[in-house]
């Protein structure tokens, strides 16, 4: 019965679609309606389009996940296309990767304002931003109960159905070379969507969307991984006690990371009280004063930090006021679901009520490293959200034999992390940088994605001072 009841929807679904989609306006004039001609509060000009606005994922649901494209600075056809992911569960790609990671509008403190990030990726890449799943940031459902149901599943199903619509309003990057990034719990999303796309390229032969491959940064991985990475790095940085130590090991040890038991959760809470007010996303850096103590969402998903002079720990505070003005809202084509809605960073009732997560990602890296992706995992260093040692953890159990071993990688002759190449599989660490790397290091950040893209390991002491050298000899050969 409920089989014939679903053929039957699906039948409804498409002759609706067929019937209404003359009334649509064809996917080139949206392309070219969706362009944002200037964002409020932007007091210089740019040398990119960009383009924001509303994929539908599901007619029948009313399910419409909100992009933002910026093309690449210079020559945007003949530059790949990364898709950047925010985690949560329920967190904006748009709060976080555009506002204060890697996208090239940053807010500034006034919060009616936007700054240049000239660590933009959008320097050497097309780089899409996607509000996912449906009612994280400006996406939404008129099916309210979705926003109580979302999970890993139809996480990946919506993302891969929007990379599909989407390459029809933007054909100009049908076949281009696209790789998707992300991090914290798009260390779920990144490798799921990566899987949907190989499977979905497998049964599609004829029109494959030329995904090369991914990157997750201090990304959520395997659960008993990262649970041991975070005591044993909450433990020997200091900030927690032997006892809870030892017991956040033995209570945690088989628990699920983001549904743990209620013991879990309680030692959790006093390891976090052990640590008192620091900012656990970048532990060396000030936290911001206006979220007061740390929020149980902020506690384990999200949030900001960063080294240097000029650092502000609260631009999580701007982007609430700049992405609630509604003329910001108007620039963006903003579709007014419910105008007392506000527009959030993260969605809480998203989090909580996160369905289906399963415990490993591993088996998902496995098939796609397998499939020959090319596939990165970084992790900035002072992070005891998704540490370092977690990430160690998670890599180890993959078992990959080594191609190239541990070394120093160095920028401007800094070392600015460690490396170590595995078979399908290179590891880079960013040295100083919290949970979001391009937060607190976009320099290396960017240095990073230009590896990334180009197939290239970090680059070694010797290959720094040989540079060098030829530099010098090409200016004496003058
Ligand atoms: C949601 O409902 C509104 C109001 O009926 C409609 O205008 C909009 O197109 C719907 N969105 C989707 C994705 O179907
Ligand atoms: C609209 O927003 C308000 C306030 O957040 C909420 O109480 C209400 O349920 C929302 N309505 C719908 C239809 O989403």
């Amino acid at each position: 019965m409920s089989i014939r009841k679903g053929r039957f929807l699906l039948f409804v679904f498409i002759s609706l679609r067929c019937s209404v989609i003359f009334s649509f306006t064809d996917p080139i004039t949206q392309q070219k309606l969706d362009q944002v001609p200037n964002l409020p509060g932007q007091s210089f000009n740019v040398d990119f389009a960009h383009y924001a606005g509303y994929v539908t994922v599901n007619q029948e649901a009313g399910r419409a996940l909100f992009y933002w494209l910026t093309e690449a600075v210079e020559d945007p056809a003949s530059k790949p296309l990364v898709l950047w992911l925010n985690g949560g569960p329920g967190c904006s790609s748009i709060a976080f990767g555009m506002a204060e990671e890697v996208g090239p509008f940053h807010v500034n403190k006034d919060g009616k304002s936007v700054y240049l990030n000239p660590y933009s990726w959008n320097t050497v890449a097309n780089l899409l931003f996607l509000d996912s799943p449906a009612g994280v940031g400006y996406s939404y459902s008129n099916t309210t109960s979705d926003i109580l149901n979302n999970g890993d599943k139809r996480t990946a199903a919506d993302s891969l159905q929007f990379l599909l619509n989407w390459l029809e309003r933007f054909p100009q990057f049908k076949g281009r070379g696209f790789y998707i990034a992300g991090e914290s719990y798009a260390g779920h999303y990144v490798p799921q969507l990566s899987q949907a796309i190989v499977r979905y390229n497998k049964a599609n032969t004829k029109s494959p969307i030329n995904l090369k491959g991914y990157m997750v940064g201090n990304a959520l991985t395997d659960d008993y991984s990262d649970h041991m990475g975070v005591f044993q790095f909450m433990w020997s940085a200091g900030m927690i006690s032997d006892q809870t130590y030892k017991k956040s090991n033995e209570l945690c040890d088989k628990e699920s990371f983001i549904h743990p038991s209620r013991e879990c959760d309680e030692m959790i809470d006093i390891g976090y009280r052990e640590m008192g007010n620091i900012d656990p996303y970048s532990i060396f850096t000030p936290p911001c004063s206006a979220n007061g103590l740390t929020s149980r969402l902020s506690r384990r998903w999200h949030r900001v930090g960063h080294i240097g002079q000029s650092y502000d720990p609260c631009t999580e505070q701007h982007s609430i006021v700049y992405f609630n003005l509604p003329e910001v809202q108007n620039a963006l084509h903003v579709f007014q679901t419910n105008t007392s809605r506000k527009w959030e960073t993260c969605n809480i009732a998203i989090n909580t009520h996160w369905q289906d997560s399963p415990i490993s990602v591993l088996d998902v890296h496995q098939e796609l490293i397998s499939a020959g992706l090319r596939v990165w995992i970084f992790s900035g260093d002072t992070d005891a959200v998704i540490p370092v040692t977690s990430t160690r953890y998670s890599i180890d159990a993959l078992k990959l034999p080594t191609v190239s071993p541990w070394r120093a990688w160095y920028d401007d002759g800094q070392v600015g992390g460690w490396t170590q190449g595995y078979e399908g599989l290179t590891f880079v660490t960013v040295r100083g940088a919290g949970h979001e790397v391009p937060l607190h290091k976009p320099k290396l950040a960017l240095v990073l994605l230009n590896n990334f893209l180009a197939g290239n390991p970090m680059a070694s002491f010797e290959q720094v001072v040989e540079f060098k050298a030829s530099a010098l000899e090409q200016v004496s050969s003058f």
